[in-house]
């Protein structure tokens, strides 16, 4: 299947997720206990790379999160008029990490690689993940739902690998 195929077929299966979340958006975002609410959108508007924050992406299997030190290389210095704001030197100041909690996560059975797929394969992040440059704050819950089902038949049409050891370790 060729790659404009493939887009098609991942637009649907978005539009599907789309419609199937937009009631859930009306109602209050439901908590996670993220240690602060930071918003993807303007951070990304002041031109910040996911990389940036997510440094393994590109070159590892899993995204990461960033560090509290990775935060300071801003927020040494006062940075817009949000209250949380100064949230972030405060926990610099009692000498606490920030602990992200991770939404999505495939069964522990299950190896999945960001750098295969985002480096090798050249997809961008909206292909399974949210637009991000639009979500304010914490997601709440995963917003990837790939079964294997999807997985394989995306390996399928890519020639990617179908060998049940290259995705179960
Ligand atoms: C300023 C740092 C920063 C930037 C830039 C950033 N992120 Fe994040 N990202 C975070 C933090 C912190 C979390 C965890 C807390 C949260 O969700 O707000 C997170 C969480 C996520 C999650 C949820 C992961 C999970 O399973 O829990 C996804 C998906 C994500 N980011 C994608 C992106 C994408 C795509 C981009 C670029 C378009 C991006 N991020 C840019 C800091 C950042
Ligand atoms: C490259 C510089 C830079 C880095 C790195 C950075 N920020 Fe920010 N941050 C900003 C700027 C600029 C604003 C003000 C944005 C605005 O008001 O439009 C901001 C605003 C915020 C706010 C106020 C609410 C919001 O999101 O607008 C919080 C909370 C915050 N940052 C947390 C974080 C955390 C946590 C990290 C590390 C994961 C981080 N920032 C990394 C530049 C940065
Ligand atoms: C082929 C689909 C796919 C693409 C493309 C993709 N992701 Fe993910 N992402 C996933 C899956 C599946 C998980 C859960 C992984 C796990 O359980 O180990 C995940 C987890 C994450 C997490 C949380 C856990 C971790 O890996 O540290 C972050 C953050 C994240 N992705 C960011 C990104 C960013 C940023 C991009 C684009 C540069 C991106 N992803 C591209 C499917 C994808
Ligand atoms: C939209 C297409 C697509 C989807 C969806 C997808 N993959 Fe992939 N994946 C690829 C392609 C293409 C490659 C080969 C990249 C390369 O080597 O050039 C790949 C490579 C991999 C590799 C590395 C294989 C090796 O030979 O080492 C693993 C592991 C993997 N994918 C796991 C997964 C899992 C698990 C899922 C579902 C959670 C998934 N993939 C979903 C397209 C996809
Ligand atoms: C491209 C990646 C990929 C390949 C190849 C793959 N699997 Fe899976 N498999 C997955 C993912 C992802 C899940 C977890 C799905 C979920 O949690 O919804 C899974 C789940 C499973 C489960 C748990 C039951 C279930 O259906 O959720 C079994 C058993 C399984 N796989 C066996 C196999 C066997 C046998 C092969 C080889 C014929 C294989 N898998 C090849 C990605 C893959």
């Amino acid at each position: 299947m060729s790659y404009a195929h493939r887009r098609i077929g991942i637009i649907l299966l978005v539009a599907v997720a789309v419609v199937g979340v937009a009631g859930a958006r009306l109602a209050p975002a439901r908590g996670t206990s993220q240690p602060l609410p930071m918003s993807h959108k303007r951070h990304i508007a002041k031109a910040m790379k996911c990389r940036a924050c997510h440094q393994g992406v590109e070159g590892e299997a899993r995204a990461s999160f960033p560090t509290l030190a990775d935060c300071m290389d801003c927020h040494k210095t006062p940075q817009g008029q949000e209250p949380a704001e100064p949230e972030v030197r405060a926990f610099a100041a009692r000498g606490q990490e920030l602990a992200w909690v991770q939404l999505n996560r495939l069964p522990g059975h299950v190896y999945f690689s960001h750098a295969a797929h985002v480096t090798l394969d050249h997809m961008g992040c909206e292909e399974c993940h949210r637009d991000m440059s639009a979500v304010n704050q914490a997601l709440g819950e995963a917003d990837v739902h790939l079964e294997m089902s999807e997985c394989v038949a995306c390996h399928r049409s890519e020639q990617a690998s179908l060998d049940c050891l290259a995705c179960h370790k």
